[in-house]
């Protein structure tokens, strides 16, 4: 399989950088819901590792958006959709992309004004408080959850595409010949 894509499937690089960047974001949300109740010890090493993983799912997004500019020749939306469909399957990819930027700069920023970054790596030696109250915070749960939202709808139409379309769009976004 090819780097590069072709209009028959996307390349190993495309499709390395969505399943990598899935499978983080699975992850994360996980993590994210349940590392505020997590005992002192284990509260350290979870939050750590939910900041670096998602300022590597941000790394990634801005890899990949560089990548799908230039890696042009990239398959199309299968010919039988419909005007509205194709408009709302473009919309909701640029979606994706805008709200992975949202919720991983919000969690940075979360970081740097609530002071959680001098704990996690500058060795604070605080504790990590149990309420987060700055307002970055509230923004990075309210991204979360949209996101969440769109990615079923996401994984259901990749689904739908696969079983009733039969028009070969996941088979594009898996490795193969
Ligand atoms: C959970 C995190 C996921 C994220 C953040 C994500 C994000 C994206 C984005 C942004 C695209 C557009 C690619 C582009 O044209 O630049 C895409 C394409 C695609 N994704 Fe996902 N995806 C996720 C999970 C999944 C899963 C679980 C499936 C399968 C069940 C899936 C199936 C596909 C398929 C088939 C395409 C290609 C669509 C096409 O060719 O038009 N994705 N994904
Ligand atoms: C794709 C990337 C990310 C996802 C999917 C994600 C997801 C989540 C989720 C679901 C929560 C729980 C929100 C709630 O309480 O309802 C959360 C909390 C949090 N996230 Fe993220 N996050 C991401 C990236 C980041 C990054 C890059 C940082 C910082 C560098 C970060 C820092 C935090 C912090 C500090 C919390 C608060 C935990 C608490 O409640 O005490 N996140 N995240």
């Amino acid at each position: 399989m090819s780097l590069r894509s072709s209009p028959a499937r996307y390349g190993s690089l495309a499709q390395g950088l969505h399943w990598l960047t899935a499978l983080l974001i699975v992850c994360l949300f996980v993590a994210g819901n349940v590392m505020d109740d997590l005992a002192a010890g284990q509260k350290l090493t979870v939050y750590r590792a939910h900041a670096v993983g998602g300022i590597t799912v941000l790394v990634l997004t801005l890899i990949r958006l560089v990548w799908r500019f230039m890696d042009r020749d990239r398959p199309e939306l299968p010919a039988g959709m419909s005007g509205p469909m194709r408009f709302a399957a473009r919309g909701a990819h640029w979606l994706i992309y805008l709200l992975m930027l949202a919720i991983t700069g919000s969690g940075i920023a979360t970081l740097i004004m609530s002071g959680l970054g001098e704990i996690l790596f500058m060795g604070a030696g605080r504790p990590i408080p149990d309420r987060i109250d700055v307002p970055p915070m509230d923004a990075h749960e309210l991204f979360a959850t949209l996101l969440m939202w769109l990615l079923f709808l996401h994984i259901a139409a990749a689904l739908y595409h696969h079983y009733f379309r039969k028009d070969g769009v996941l088979r594009r976004m898996m490795p193969g010949r």
